[in-house]
């Protein structure tokens, strides 16, 4: 199945209209399954569009009791670092919406790299009840990294042929550090998995991933088995995809 494709006018536009769509599949979850589980994306995209959920309507639109978020992937760092998921998240969404703090799933990445790997895949496998296959999260949200990457699953890493792990660690020799993810099979699970991408830099590789044109690149493995793929995009990130 084609991916669903929403192109916003700007920036601003992406984020608020965005938050508008992911606000609607959130709640869509909420009324059929009484629950949405959200895996969150990282990098810095995602700030506005948290900004955006963590405002009126949404703050009260969303039942966010029955909100449960883990994130997608983290860098191996405390969680009050500079570079963590997670402090950017609680910075834009978190401190600002009323979710118990049990609903918030940390990868707790200030520890070993495969011992916070474990930890969160049990974690998972807690909240999931341990299905025989993989678990099926309501929202997957993905960054898509100029070098393709997508969550931390970067190009020529093991990552990319992890097909029984839930969640991994990974080293990233362009980073020069580890990385803990979850894993492409977990993903490719989701109800909807949600590409969200801003700014010209990613024209090119938004271009290429969205047309599936070279499968080394780790975001163009994203394909739902059993769900939707949907872009929403600025017109800068994606003005190469060809539409007709
Ligand atoms: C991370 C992200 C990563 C991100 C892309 C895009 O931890 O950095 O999970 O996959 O989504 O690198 O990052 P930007 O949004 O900063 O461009």
């Amino acid at each position: 199945m084609k991916p669903k494709l929403k192109i916003f006018k700007n920036k601003e536009n992406l984020f608020q209209d965005g938050a508008e769509y992911i606000s609607g599949l959130m709640q869509a979850a909420i009324r059929e399954r009484d629950a949405c589980a959200m895996l969150l994306a990282g990098g810095s995209t995602p700030e506005g569009l948290y900004r955006a959920l963590a405002s009126p309507p949404h703050t009260s639109a969303i039942a966010w009791e029955k909100v449960f978020l883990f994130w997608g992937d983290e860098r191996c760092v405390p969680p009050d670092h500079r570079d963590s998921n997670y402090l950017m998240t609680k910075r834009t969404l978190l401190e600002k919406i009323n979710i118990p703090d049990r609903n918030i799933l940390r990868i707790p990445a200030e520890k070993e790299p495969a011992v916070a790997a474990s930890e969160y895949e049990t974690t998972m496998r807690k909240f999931f009840g341990d299905p025989a296959g993989y678990p099926v999260f309501d929202i997957v949200l993905l960054g898509i990294g100029e070098d393709g990457h997508t969550a931390s699953i970067f190009p020529d890493t093991k990552g990319v042929d992890e097909h029984v792990r839930w969640v991994s660690d990974i080293y990233v020799p362009r980073a020069k550090t580890y990385r803990i993810t979850v894993t492409l099979p977990v993903i490719n699970n989701a109800r909807r998995i949600v590409f969200l991408v801003s700014g010209a830099a990613k024209a090119d590789i938004v271009q290429k991933i969205y047309d599936r044109t070279n499968l080394a690149y780790p975001a163009s493995l994203v394909a739902p088995v059993h769900g939707e793929l949907i872009y929403l995009a600025d017109m800068d990130a994606g003005k190469n995809i060809d539409i007709t």
